[in-house]
């Protein structure tokens, strides 16, 4: 029997692949502008890192990862890269001499998900990681970026959603909120829902059962959980979102699915992607070091997915074609075809 594609994987063909260099050109030239730099770090890394930067109860790390052993390394194919950046930062040391470290990154994912239009098992991120300062004036330079990347492509029509989730305290603060809140709906949340009210109750804002998303868009708290710091921080991320013109929208329901993530989050949307309308999304990680080596790092970024990218972008990105074309009769015209074409 033929052997086809693992489900949930793509080939990219040659009549697409002009389109994709396109976008990665296009947007190593923004990044560039940003004074960004290219990192690529393994495809595979250590179980234990994921586990400890996204956290044991989320969606990925309890379900997605494709998980393998090789002797006594237990090793998986990287979920995302923000966990091995900040990995590679520390262990290559590159905070030495650099106040700010700005890194861009272009390669597969893998998440071991159901597989639907939009959502593959292997797919590609565009993304940024800028590391080493706990400047809200970042934020609105990273969101300002992602708006730029998205209009050097092509893409309208977007809109980013934006939330805070405020320092750990805060964090602390909005899921005892959320607990109370939800826990008056408890009988009407799904059975998984009912788990994660203890378990990790950020997650039953993610849920996609349609009960539990009419329950959560009635939530709202006025961000009443945010310390004073994290609130004006917050405050001054919005109104240079403003200044920008960025197309954005707060929405308190956003929280991100990782637990390594806190202060500022945001996620951003395209009405032409259906279900899974994230084109892409990011935030503040400030304790992601603090998690994985016990230092003080302020570190904010995002990642597009590229496959959503080539989705909303307009069709016109063709690859470049032919430039020659010798056509010859008969053997001797033959061999001088071949002669100019290897000296052309
Ligand atoms: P994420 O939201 O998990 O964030 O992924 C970012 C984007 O990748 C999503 O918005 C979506 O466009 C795309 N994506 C995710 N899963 C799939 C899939 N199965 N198939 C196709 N596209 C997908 C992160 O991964 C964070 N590391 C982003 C970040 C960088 N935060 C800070 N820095």
């Amino acid at each position: 029997m033929f052997v086809q594609v693992p489900r949930g994987t793509k080939d990219i063909l040659p009549q697409e692949i002009g389109a994709w260099q396109e976008a990665e050109r296009k947007s190593r030239h923004i990044l560039s502008l940003y004074n960004y730099q290219e990192i690529r770090t393994p495809i595979f890394e250590n179980v234990a890192l994921f586990k400890r930067s996204l956290g044991d109860t989320t969606e990925i790390v309890k379900k997605q990862m494709f998980v393998f052993k090789q002797g006594e390394d237990h090793l998986v194919l990287r979920p995302e890269a923000t966990a091995s950046i900040a990995r590679a930062y520390l262990e290559n040391n590159l905070g030495f001499g650099v106040k700010l470290r700005k890194l861009f990154y272009i390669g597969p994912m893998f998440r071991a998900e159901r597989p639907q239009k939009g959502r593959q098992r292997q797919f590609h991120h565009i993304g940024v990681e800028a590391i080493g300062s706990f400047n809200p004036n970042l934020d609105i330079e990273v969101i300002g970026l992602a708006d730029h990347l998205l209009k050097e492509l092509g893409i309208s029509d977007y809109k980013f959603l934006v939330n805070s989730l405020g320092c750990p305290k805060d964090k602390i603060k909005f899921s005892d909120l959320l607990k109370e809140e939800l826990s008056k709906h408890k009988d009407k949340l799904c059975k998984d829902c009912r788990l994660r009210i203890n378990q990790n109750i950020f997650r039953v804002l993610d849920c996609k059962n349609e009960q539990c998303i009419r329950i959560v868009s009635g939530l709202g708290f006025g961000h009443k959980y945010l310390c004073a710091d994290c609130k004006d921080s917050f405050v001054l991320v919005v109104e240079g979102l403003k200044r920008l013109n960025i197309n954005y929208e707060l929405r308190e329901q956003l929280v991100r699915g990782l637990d390594y993530y806190s202060g500022v989050v945001f996620e951003v949307t395209h009405p032409a992607l259906g279900a899974q309308d994230a084109l892409g999304a990011g935030g503040r990680y400030d304790y992601l070091f603090k998690e994985l080596a016990d230092k003080e790092i302020g570190a904010v970024g995002f990642a597009f997915g590229q496959e959503r990218l080539m989705l909303a972008m307009p069709k016109n990105n063709q690859a470049v074609g032919l430039k020659v074309y010798i056509v010859t009769l008969g053997r001797a015209a033959t061999e001088k075809g071949m002669e100019l074409s290897q000296k052309i």
